[in-house]
């Protein structure tokens, strides 16, 4: 078990601006891809937080991850857009492809935007948060062309990527409903921190390399591999067909076939539907029946052991109030492969760790 260090969410976004500095990229790309991993890390979603970077880093040695790439309009027919992302750094990629998406939905009412060839598009949460903003209902299926690492149902080896599925509900005078979650019973990222802490699964998540249940996170992380199980048994792995079939096939033109095993780069293709609810007829009554189901559901008695009913999304809020407040807990090996990648960018890794004030 490595040991946990506590950084200032302040001073680790310093520390992160360093090391992205490092990809060659402009200050706005710095900004977007520093502020995107550390929010990450505030919401409680490490395995797509800071630890990624030496990922990042890798992808770009080989030529991967493009920095300083725009989307390009591809396909523009009004409330259709179909956009490429060059596989450019998702956080710039997707904040580009929503703000567009965003502006034609406010005027045709909804939009329905295909990205294709983008870099990792980090926590797609974020995506949902822009829309809910901007007022808009939105829909993301996500598919992820990297090493397969879960298996269909009933399968006993990998087929495809973690495939995320979100989806932003704005509330009137609260914050929005988001729903964010890949459909494999736990994010890869996740295997990968547990890996890192020396800390074992809980039982049903993981296959070993021949099919045989284990705990161990080493098979998702290092060679021989096995497999995530997809969550929710036959439902979730039809959810994360469709996040292939729509995210993959429909928006970016590529699906997972075959193994992209010996690439460090992620691809993430993204079918996202905005809809302004206002444009559906009647807001009133949108919002009216948004509120009064939401007390609803939530007014249901917690069973025991339970502090409180919670709508999707607000885990998140609380675990930011909660980091910007303690610090963001990083376990000592990711910072090492952290500060290891700052050096192969080119960045003085102590230049990092004084940043951080973990030197
Ligand atoms: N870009 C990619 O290729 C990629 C791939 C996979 C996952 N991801 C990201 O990884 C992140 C983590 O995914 P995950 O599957 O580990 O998420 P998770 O299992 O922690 O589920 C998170 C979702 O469940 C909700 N939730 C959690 N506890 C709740 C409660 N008690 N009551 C109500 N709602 C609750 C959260 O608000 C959130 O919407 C996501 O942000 C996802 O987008 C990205």
């Amino acid at each position: 078990m490595s040991g946990m260090l506590t950084i200032d969410a302040t001073r680790l976004l310093s520390a992160v601006r360093l090391i992205v500095a490092g990809f060659g990229s402009s200050d706005d790309e710095i900004d977007a891809v520093a502020t995107h991993l550390v929010d990450a890390n505030l919401t409680g979603h490490d395995s797509h937080g800071i630890g990624i970077l030496p990922r990042y880093a890798g992808a770009y040695q080989e030529s991967g991850l493009n920095p300083n790439a725009h989307v390009r309009t591809l396909l523009d027919t009004g409330a259709m857009l179909r956009l490429d992302g060059g596989a450019g750094f998702g956080q710039v990629i997707g904040r580009e492809a929503m703000a567009l998406g965003i502006a034609r939905a406010r005027q045709c009412g909804c939009c329905i935007v295909a990205l294709g060839n983008s870099h990792h598009l980090g926590r797609i949460g974020a995506w949902a948060e822009l829309a809910a903003e901007a007022g808009l209902v939105s829909l993301h299926f996500v598919n992820v062309i990297s090493r397969c690492i879960v298996a269909p149902f009933g399968g006993s080896d990998a087929r495809f990527g973690t495939n995320p599925f979100a989806a932003g509900v704005p509330m009137p005078g609260r914050p929005p409903m988001i729903l964010d979650f890949a459909t494999s019973l736990l994010a890869q990222g996740k295997t990968r921190v547990a890996h890192n802490k020396g800390e074992l699964l809980e039982p049903g998540i993981l296959i070993d390399d021949i099919g045989r249940p284990t705990r161990d996170p080493r098979y998702s992380v290092i060679e021989p591999f096995g497999a995530i199980l997809p969550f929710g048994a036959h439902k979730g792995y039809g959810l994360a067909m469709l996040c292939e079939l729509l995210g993959g096939a429909l928006a970016a033109g590529l699906a997972q076939h075959g193994d992209d095993t010996g690439q460090r780069r992620v691809l993430n293709g993204m079918l996202s539907v905005l809809v302004d609810p206002a444009a559906l007829g009647d807001r009133a009554a949108f919002e009216r029946e948004v509120l009064a189901f939401t007390d609803w559901a939530l007014a249901s008695p917690p069973r025991e052991g339970v502090d409180k009913i919670r709508l999707a999304g607000e885990p998140e809020r609380e675990s930011r109030v909660r980091r910007l407040r303690d610090g963001v807990p990083v376990d000592a090996t990711t910072w090492g492969q952290i500060l290891e990648s700052a050096r192969q960018l080119g960045v003085d890794p102590r230049a990092v760790a004084r940043a951080a004030g973990t030197a």
